[in-house]
């Protein structure tokens, strides 16, 4: 008996004899437990099937021909339930045993002539414990992966390099098994207070320095693991394979080449959760300055509008207010049509700008109280051109452009400055239209008083169809059946409206 070959390291492996032949199967339990395999021995073949169900065991020596059942019964009762127990077939005679083809269909791993000598058997044994050590380092392999893929999505609710860091040498801990490891994650060059994160253990954790150097040389490296003085390091890279930094495992036994190949696919699957983590936090804090930014240049548009728009109406006291009441005015139509709120803030701001390209027009034709000449009269037409040039520069405007340029077009085709008719005219503009001019007529002019309510009513009836959309001057008259109240409402917009105190 080759003891020396097969004594020590087997007391991981178990073995059941199965024999009616009491002396054989103390043969072979004295033999194999020698041997320094765990062996438990059974003669009664159905009793040995239960066993083989209550109890693991990792190789079973089966006789062929038993009573009550055979072996090749055994073995396909035990297949039933158990796939994975080497089965070692033992036959009296070469005559007596099982043909090739039951061997195959029931997965027996070899079977073996009864003699005096075990040689043969025990080499069959010592095959079945190779492959059997195999498979056992294939299923770790393969419970650990899925294990570690499961361990994946813990990342997306991550929220810091430093949370990331935690984490991975957490699952390094648990899937790694008895080993030294690092993480280091290289400045994300946002700040100090984004510097470098570092976590070690054991030898590792006061060696911070050297880790970094290793960080420069997997540059080198373009991605790969790299092996070195029992130490395996891997990038940790995004989606774009951008290296942001790299772990490192010292196992306390050799590297195994199942061990690596398992710390590679973490570091990759690893390294892409957090790599996108870290690209979306980056780019969410970007995107909060461009809001910010945005913002200040919305305020200070806004406000520089705002100025532009008190010096339209400072420049005529007679006008004073009128932008404001435009705005309300077509505020109450659209409201009375059923738009949404969104067209309704839409006009509220087409309604306040829509003279903002008067800014561009000589306060002497503005202010003239005589009538206009034909050379004036075109300047102040260019104010709806003027309008939409000075507020297309701003993207928060872009919406109400056309709007300012068509309020003076009339429903007919014959207004300006693009001579537009009916339905070509924005809603907005031929709302604002209807709005603009109840106001000019019931205001106060340098050169006539203001029309009676009545009277305005009146002018906007004989403008249906003509310079106005006949539908909007039907909804607006309507409106006007509460003037009183509108009115009251609006005296902030007048010139002379004080605040009480
Ligand atoms: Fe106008």
């Amino acid at each position: 008996m080759r003891k020396n070959r097969v004594r020590g390291g087997q007391t991981e492996f178990s073995i059941l004899t199965v024999d009616d032949d009491e002396i054989m199967t103390l043969t072979l339990q004295s033999y194999f437990q020698a041997a320094g395999f765990h062996v438990d021995a059974e003669n009664d073949p159905v009793a040995a099937v239960e066993r083989i169900r209550e109890q693991h065991y990792d190789i079973l020596l089966l006789d062929f021909l038993m009573r009550p059942i055979c072996g090749s019964e055994v073995v396909s009762r035990v297949r039933q339930f158990d796939k994975d127990i080497y089965i070692i077939l033992l036959t009296g005679h070469k005559s007596m045993a099982p043909p090739i083809k039951t061997i195959r269909e029931l997965d027996i791993q070899g079977y073996y002539e009864k003699s005096d000598r075990f040689d043969q058997l025990e080499l069959l044994v010592e095959s079945c414990v190779k492959s059997i050590r195999q498979m056992r380092v294939i299923r770790n392999y393969r419970d650990s992966l899925r294990k570690m893929l499961d361990g994946i999505p813990r990342f997306y609710s991550i929220q810091t390099r430093e949370d990331a860091a935690d984490l991975m040498m957490e699952n390094l801990a648990d899937y790694m098994g008895d080993a030294e490891y690092f993480v280091y994650l290289e400045s994300d060059g946002m700040g100090e207070a984004h510097g470098p994160v570092y976590r070690g253990s054991g030898l590792f954790a006061a060696e911070q320095n050297r880790v970094s150097a290793y960080f420069e040389e997997s540059g080198k490296a373009e991605g790969k693991l790299i092996l070195q003085d029992g130490l395996m390091i891997a990038p940790l890279a995004d989606e774009s394979q951008s290296c942001y930094g790299i772990m490192g495992i010292r196992p306390v036994n050799n590297i195994r080449s199942e061990t690596a190949q398992l710390f590679e696919v973490y570091a990759k699957q690893a390294g892409a959760a957090v790599g996108n983590m870290l690209l979306r936090s980056q780019l969410d804090g970007q995107n909060q300055k461009l809001r910010n930014a945005y913002t200040a240049i919305h305020e200070n548009y806004m406000g520089m509008i705002d100025a532009l728009r008190l010096m339209v109406d400072a420049k005529d006291i007679y006008t004073r207010g009128h932008s404001d009441r435009v705005s309300a005015y077509a505020c109450m139509i659209a409201r009375a049509m059923g738009k949404s709120e969104e067209y309704i803030k839409r006009i509220k701001v087409a309604g306040i700008f829509h003279d903002i390209g008067k800014i561009g027009v000589d306060d002497s034709i503005l202010k003239k109280d005589s009538s206009l000449t034909d050379e004036e009269y075109a300047k102040v037409k260019r104010h709806c051109e003027e309008g939409k040039r000075i507020l297309s520069v701003m993207a928060a405007f872009q919406n109400i452009t056309d709007i300012v340029l068509c309020h003076h077009e009339r429903y007919d085709g014959n207004g300006y400055p693009t001579r537009r008719k009916g339905e070509e005219i924005p809603e907005e503009a031929r709302i604002i239209s209807v709005a603009d001019a109840f106001d000019a007529m019931t205001s106060k002019r340098t050169y006539r008083s203001e029309l009676t309510l009545d009277e305005a009513a009146a002018e906007l009836l004989r403008g249906k169809g003509g310079q106005f959309d006949p539908k909007i001057v039907d909804v607006f008259l309507n409106i006007l059946e509460h003037y009183d109240e509108i009115k009251e409402e609006l005296k902030w917009t007048y010139p002379e409206f004080k605040p009480e105190s």
